[in-house]
């Protein structure tokens, strides 16, 4: 049966991507947001980063890039919200089209360039508290397109938002703002983490940092990003961003420079989160990003070494009514393998894979 929201769905697909987007975006602010009434099952509720959570599904980065809508998304169900990313400076980004659907795929493919309105236009409305208290809101740092100094740019952002959100991701894997994946080489990334976790330290010592990777890094330049983790005592590990992979695609424009997202990335960013889990043998929470649009997804990503799932790309697909769907479905497959706690089922593909 055609639903209203299905009837919404077709309508806002019907725009140009970037300007559905903004639809999305002003519709939520607007209160046009499904009514959440979900009792999550208690075997959903875990602690991780220091978070109560009552379950581990949240917004990935990118889709609230100003913080305009954090209050509606959290009442859409999400138990965390990733704004930004951020940049000290507003900037347009790069010039449009810049957001691709590639609909045989259930992909997109963006190259927006880290637009936003800056740290302080974001600063004001994370102040404004326009969202209740409902979960934890992190901030995606960036830096911006013509800065002489990156590492300079990611303090400032945290320094500038450390009184107002929750937590904070490194983001070094964008491929849409040049050379900024370099900042994954071992010693630049050892001064941006040190740089980083020093400025947390002085301004919001509890408050949690972690770094988001690329999907496309060898296997060594993984295991050594990984470490430089680790000795930095990161608190976190966000796996994965878009890929520049564009194999086995079917659709229109996927020729077009950015990076993918949704369906096709799920196995590489899956395998690279498990590789992860692998590195830091547990130690660390785990994000898992990349092509989740299903229950059983969410709970892969689990297996394979995350506490926390986050999605973005299959909203555009799905609508909203994917995230009571996943909740209610990952409690059901939690309980159906007769774990009583997620925490249970956390990286156990990862212990039968490297032990078997
Ligand atoms: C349009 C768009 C913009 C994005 N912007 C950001 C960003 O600013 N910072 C970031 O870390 N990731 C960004 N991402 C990546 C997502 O957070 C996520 O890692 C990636 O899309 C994989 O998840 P998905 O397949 O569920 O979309 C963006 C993704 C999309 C589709």
């Amino acid at each position: 049966m055609t639903t209203l929201t299905d009837l919404g769905l077709r309508a806002v697909r019907s725009l140009d991507p970037e300007r559905a987007h903004r639809v999305a975006i002003n519709g939520l602010r607007a209160g046009l947001v499904p009514k959440w009434n979900v009792a999550v099952p208690g075997v959903l509720r875990s602690k991780v980063l220091g978070f109560d959570l009552a379950h581990p599904l949240g917004l990935a980065a990118g889709f609230d890039k100003n913080a305009e809508a954090v209050g509606p998304l959290l009442n859409c169900g999400f138990s965390f919200v990733e704004v930004g990313a951020v940049t000290p400076v507003a900037q347009y980004g790069n010039l449009k089209p810049r957001l691709f659907r590639l609909p045989d795929d259930e992909a997109a493919i963006n190259r927006f360039g880290f637009n936003n309105e800056g740290v302080e236009a974001v600063r004001q409305r994370l102040f404004l508290k326009a969202h209740p208290a409902r979960g934890p809101i992190g901030v995606n740092l960036g830096a911006n397109k013509l800065s002489k100094d990156r590492v300079a740019d990611y303090v400032t952002v945290l320094t500038r938002l450390a009184d107002c959100s929750d937590f904070f991701t490194i983001n070094v894997s964008s491929p849409n703002t040049k050379g900024l994946r370099d900042l994954q080489e071992k010693t630049a990334l050892e001064e941006l983490i040190r740089a980083v976790l020093t400025a947390r330290d002085d301004v919001a010592a509890e408050k949690p940092v972690l770094l988001k990777l690329a999907p496309d890094l060898s296997d060594a330049q993984l295991v050594d990003v990984v470490e430089v983790c680790m000795d930095q005592k990161i608190d976190g590990i966000v796996a994965t961003n878009t890929t520049l992979d564009r194999q086995g695609l079917r659709s229109n424009y996927q020729g077009e420079a950015g990076g993918l997202s949704g369906q096709p990335l799920f196995e590489k960013s899956t395998a690279v989160l498990k590789r992860v889990a692998e590195v830091t043998g547990g130690n660390i929470p785990l994000i898992g990003v990349g092509g989740v649009a299903s229950a059983e997804q969410a709970y892969e990503k689990i297996r394979a070494g995350a506490s926390l799932v986050q999605l973005y790309t299959a909203l555009s697909y799905h609508g909203m009514g994917l995230v009571p769907q996943i909740v209610k479905g990952l409690a059901k497959l939690l309980e159906r393998d007769g774990y009583t706690n997620i925490s249970q089922a956390i990286g156990v593909d990862v212990r039968a894979s490297s032990t078997g």
